[in-house]
Formats: structure tokens, C-alpha cells, sequence
């Protein structure tokens, strides 16, 4: 069976709402290979002009967060509802920037996976160690028990997002060897927990991903997509990782 990519740019909070519609149809003009499915997650506020502005194309929305009920008095929350109105398919769930800086426990993220999926939304679940984790020798431990907290209870629909913690923003990409390493891990314990889908679940590589090192990455076994930060803002260098397959 021919292998399917999911590319996912995370704009992060970068871009205003006017910006963001040029962005997008600057990234709209350049061809797509079909084996690619790619996909944009702005900020909040720039979802709806992003939804007009893909009306018809096959670019589908992501969402970088939301909050774990459908809604009420969570003053400052986005709700999976109000994402699922505007056409979002897919929501960045548990970065590691969510973890580290807005303390999201995997009790809270578990919940967030939980509730994605009782709204059709696909959660994109992120998962990765530190640099002192990875010294230590704890990086599987560590991805496994983030794993295993977020998906009790879930079903097959969602993504996973291998981000080890050190290559986000740094310049510092893992090797391939690394990288195939811990998606062969963490393949290993999708087929435990969904024998039967397990294999077919998309596990994305994210940290650092730039044109010049995206095709050894996605030429891995079980790497599948990667989930792209700063990259994704540029269009030329986003389609051309999306190009790179
Ligand atoms: P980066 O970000 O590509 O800028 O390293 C990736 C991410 O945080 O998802």
C-alpha cells in the first residue's frame, strides 16, 4: 500500500487575522503531491477567515488547543463546539509548550483527547522528552507514560506527534536513526493498545523540520508527516517539506 503523509504547519501565535488570509493563498497556489494531506493550525482568532478562505480547497483547518467541554463558564477557552463550527478537522493537543509553560498535566491532556474525539474532532496528540530526560535514558519511559495516560478509554481516529522537547524551535533536528527509533516505539505501542488500526495511524515528526532535512525524516519507516513550526510560516519552505516526500 502506498505510504500517506499528513503534513500539519502550527503557526503557533504568530500572525494576525488580516496576515493570515495572504498566507494561506500564498500556500494554496503551490501543488500538493496527492500522497500528501496537508493541513494549517493558526491561532484562534484566525480560524474563521481561514475557513472562508478554504472553502474550496483541500487544505483542511486545525485548531492548537481547546478546552475539554462542549461549553460554559471557562472564561478565556476555546470549546471543541466552536471549532467543529468553522470546519476544524483536526486539534493540536498536549504540545510541549502547552505542557511546560500552561502546566497541562496528562490528567488534563487525556481529557482534551477525550472530548476532541466525542466532537469528531481528530486529536493530534504531542509526546516527547527532554534534553535531561533523554540524558537520564528516561525518553521512552517518559513518551511511553504520556502515551498511555492520554489514550485510555480512546479510540483509533487521532494523530500522534513525536516532538522531542530539544529540537522544538532549536535548530536541533533529531537524526533520522533517533527519530525512527522512537516512532518505531511508539508504533509498537499503538498496535498493542488498536490491533487492528495501529499500524495505520499517522505518527507525525515535529522539531525542527526544515526542507533540507524533511526527506530523510519522512523517508522513515514510521515516520508518516511531520507537524512543522517555524517553517510553516514561510510558504515556500513548508511546501517544499510537503513537496520533499
Ligand atoms: P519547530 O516547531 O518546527 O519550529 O521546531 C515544531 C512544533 O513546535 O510543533
Amino acid at each position: 500500500m502506498e505510504k500517506k503523509y499528513l503534513i500539519i504547519g502550527n503557526w503557533k501565535m504568530y500572525k494576525t487575522p488580516s496576515q493570515s488570509t495572504d498566507l494561506v493563498n500564498e500556500i494554496a497556489q503551490f501543488k500538493c503531491p496527492d500522497k500528501v494531506k496537508l493541513g494549517i493550525s493558526p491561532p484562534f482568532t484566525n480560524l474563521c477567515p481561514i475557513s472562508k478562505a478554504l472553502k474550496n480547497s483541500s487544505i483542511v483547518l486545525g485548531a492548537q488547543n481547546m478546552y475539554c467541554a462542549k461549553e460554559g463558564a471557562f472564561t478565556g477557552e476555546i470549546s471543541p463546539q466552536m471549532l467543529q463550527d468553522l470546519n476544524v478537522h483536526y486539534v493540536i493537543i498536549g504540545h510541549s509548550e502547552r505542557r511546560s509553560i500552561f502546566k497541562e498535566s496528562n490528567a488534563l491532556i487525556h481529557q482534551k483527547v477525550k472530548v476532541a474525539q466525542d466532537f469528531q474532532l481528530i486529536p493530534i496528540l504531542c509526546v516527547g522528552e527532554t534534553l535531561e530526560e533523554r540524558q537520564a535514558g528516561q525518553e521512552k519511559a517518559i513518551v511511553e507514560e504520556q502515551i498511555s495516560s492520554a489514550l485510555e478509554g480512546i479510540s483509533s481516529a487521532l494523530v500522534i506527534a513525536y516532538e522531542p522537547v530539544w529540537a522544538i524551535g532549536t535548530g536541533q533536528t533529531a537524526t533520522p536513526e533517533i527519530a525512527q527509533e522512537m516512532h518505531g516505539f511508539i508504533r509498537n505501542l499503538l498496535k498493542e493498545q488498536f490491533p487492528k488500526d495501529g499500524e495505520s495511524i499517522h505518527i507525525l515528526y515535529g522539531g525542527s523540520m526544515k526542507p533540507n532535512n524533511a526527506a530523510e525524516l519522512l523517508r522513515q519507516a514510521d515516520i508518516s508527516g511531520g507537524l512543522i513550526g517555524s517553517a510553516s510560516l514561510v510558504p515556500k519552505d513548508f511546501m517544499a517539506i510537503a513537496q520533499s516526500v
